[in-house]
This record gives C-alpha cells, structure tokens and sequence, in this order.
C-alpha cells in the first residue's frame, strides 16, 4: 500500500479546500454558525503509531452526529444485540437525517437504523445508569477510553443553544414515545437532555483519528493492546458506518471512497482503514445532505489515489 508523505497530503488538502465554497455551515443549531467556513484538516494516526497532519487542525468542534457510533457501542455493551435491535432497525432510511416520515409510514414506527435522529436518540435511551447525568458522565467515560484517555469536555455554548432550540428532535422523541419504541419508563426530556449532550462532546481531529483507529483496530487500543470494545460490536457499528454512516449520501460515498465513515453537522468525520489508519477530518462548510464538502472531497480523493476502498 502506498504511504502517506506530509508534502502529498497538504496538497491534496489544498486542492479540496476549494470545495468549501460550495457549503454552508450549519445554522439550524445557532451556535454552530461561528465555525470557521472554509476551515479544513485531517489528521490520520497509524495502528503502528504513526500520525500525520495537515490543514487546520487546531480547529476545535463538536461530535453531532459522530457520537451516534460510540453511544451504539455502548447500547450493545449494556444491553446485547437482541434488545438493541427490538428498538432499531438495520436498514438505511434514503430520508434526511431527522425525517420523521417513515416513523408513521412504515409498521411497527420503530427507526431504520441507529444512525438517523430517531435511531440515535432510541440508542441513548437504551445507555444504562439512574440519569442524564449519569448516563452522560458513563458516555464521557466510554468515549475518552477509545480517544485514548484525552480529557473531553462538552461545549454548553453548543449544548444550550440545540436545548432551546431542538424543535424537531423534541417532535421525533415525542412520536417515538407515542410509537411505544420509549417505553413507559423513559422521560422523554431526560432522553434528550443525554443526547444533546453526547453531540456537545468537544474534539480535535486527533481526537477523532484515535477513536477511529480502534474501530480500525477491530475493537483493540493498538498502542496497549487492551480490548475496549467486543469484535462483534464493532462489527455492527463499521457496518451501520458504510451503509449508512453518510445518510442518504452513504452509496455515493462508498462507491467513491468504499471506507466506513461517519459525519456530523459540526463538519467533522471519523473515518478508518482497516488494521491501517484512524482518521479526523473538519471541514465545516456543509451540503444539503449534512456532510462536509470538502472533507468528503478529501477522502475521496485519497482513497481513490491510496486504493483504500474495501469493495
Ligand atoms: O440532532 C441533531 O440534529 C444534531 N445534534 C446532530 C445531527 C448531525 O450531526 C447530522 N449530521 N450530519
């Protein structure tokens, strides 16, 4: 497989930092209009320990959409693969991120996957401890292992401001609890309280790389050799990443990049080569779909030059 010199990824890196202008940041979360637009970087950290940067990857941002894999990994650990997926489907939705038409349209109400708003805030409610707080402090907790014990921390500018302003998600929890998929036990207010707070979680792009290159690492911190995350797990989670880890967007991504990834509405992308590369992309100018222009432009680009596509 060919390597990675700082000269060539800095060049890549430049040429797809044009594709920013094409985006917009998102607004419909008010705080996450001050991320810098034409922003850009990537860092990749290798299973053999080697890191490589270039672009702006001092760049902080929240995890949005990206924490959805790690809270599903969590989901699995405390309740097995049976209950997670009595709640969750495992099919692609072909809707937007937060749609809610398939919840009234298709029987039983249940979510297509745990990837989508609704799936994701059906994961959360499935994380074990006695309150959002706990649940919260337990998510942190499982999340900083795999980023390698880096110290998170949760933006409350960007949690507040979705809180007060999360009139769709609200609408979603509150259709899931009437479809009976939170059952009579869950608050819905506390649900969402956790899940806002999981995609408030600060990172860097090295944040990313180092939680990603576990999943590449099937499960297994390279640099102790100590298994974070059962084989199997990771398993569902990389593949709910390919099929739909880009939402409606994920069969173009995997026919052009054929790599797992997940996107969130910060800009940012955790992606991975198997056995090879953990990788942090930002890039907050966005598409219609929710993905970072350039960031999709720069994987691309790389994968089709490197041949990291699995297919
Ligand atoms: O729930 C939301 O709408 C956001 N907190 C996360 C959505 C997201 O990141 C979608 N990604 N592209």
């Amino acid at each position: 497989m060919a390597e990675i010199t700082p000269e060539q990824l800095q060049t890549w890196l430049n040429h797809s930092r044009k594709y920013a202008a094409a985006g917009e940041v998102a607004s419909y979360i008010p705080e996450l209009r001050h991320a810098p637009r034409d922003a850009l970087g990537i860092t990749l950290i290798g299973c053999d320990g080697r890191s490589i940067t270039a672009g702006d990857c001092s760049v902080p941002f929240t995890l949005q959409s990206i924490s959805k894999v790690f809270t599903l990994l969590l989901a699995l650990i405390d309740n097995g693969e049976a209950a997670v997926f009595a709640k969750v489907g495992m099919e692609p939705s072909g809707d937007d991120y937060n749609s809610m038409l398939k919840l009234e349209l298709v029987e039983p109400g249940i979510p297509f996957n745990p990837l989508i708003n609704a799936g994701a805030i059906t994961i959360t409610s499935l994380i074990h401890g006695p309150s959002p707080a706990e649940k919260t402090k337990r998510i942190m907790q499982f999340f900083q292992e795999i980023a390698g014990n880096a110290p998170l921390r949760i933006n409350e500018a960007v949690y507040h401001s979705e809180a007060e302003t999360a009139h769709r998600n609200r609408s979603l929890a509150y259709f899931l609890k009437d479809n009976a998929v939170l059952g009579d036990d869950i608050d819905v207010e506390d649900v969402l309280e956790t899940y806002f707070n999981q995609c408030a979680i600060e990172v860097h792009c090295s944040t990313l790389a180092r939680m990603a290159l576990v999943l590449a690492n099937n499960g297994v911190d390279p640099h102790n050799g100590r298994t974070l995350i059962p084989r199997r797990y990771v398993q569902i989670a990389k593949t709910f990443m390919v099929t739909c880890g880009m939402y409606n967007a994920s069969g173009q991504f995997a026919i052009r990049a054929g790599i797992a990834a997940k996107s969130g509405v910060s800009g940012g992308i955790l992606a991975l080569v198997p056995q090879r590369w953990g990788i942090g992309v930002i890039g907050p100018s966005l598409d219609r779909k929710g993905n970072s222009i350039a960031g999709i432009h720069l994987l691309e680009t790389m994968s089709a030059a490197l041949d990291w596509s699995l297919f």
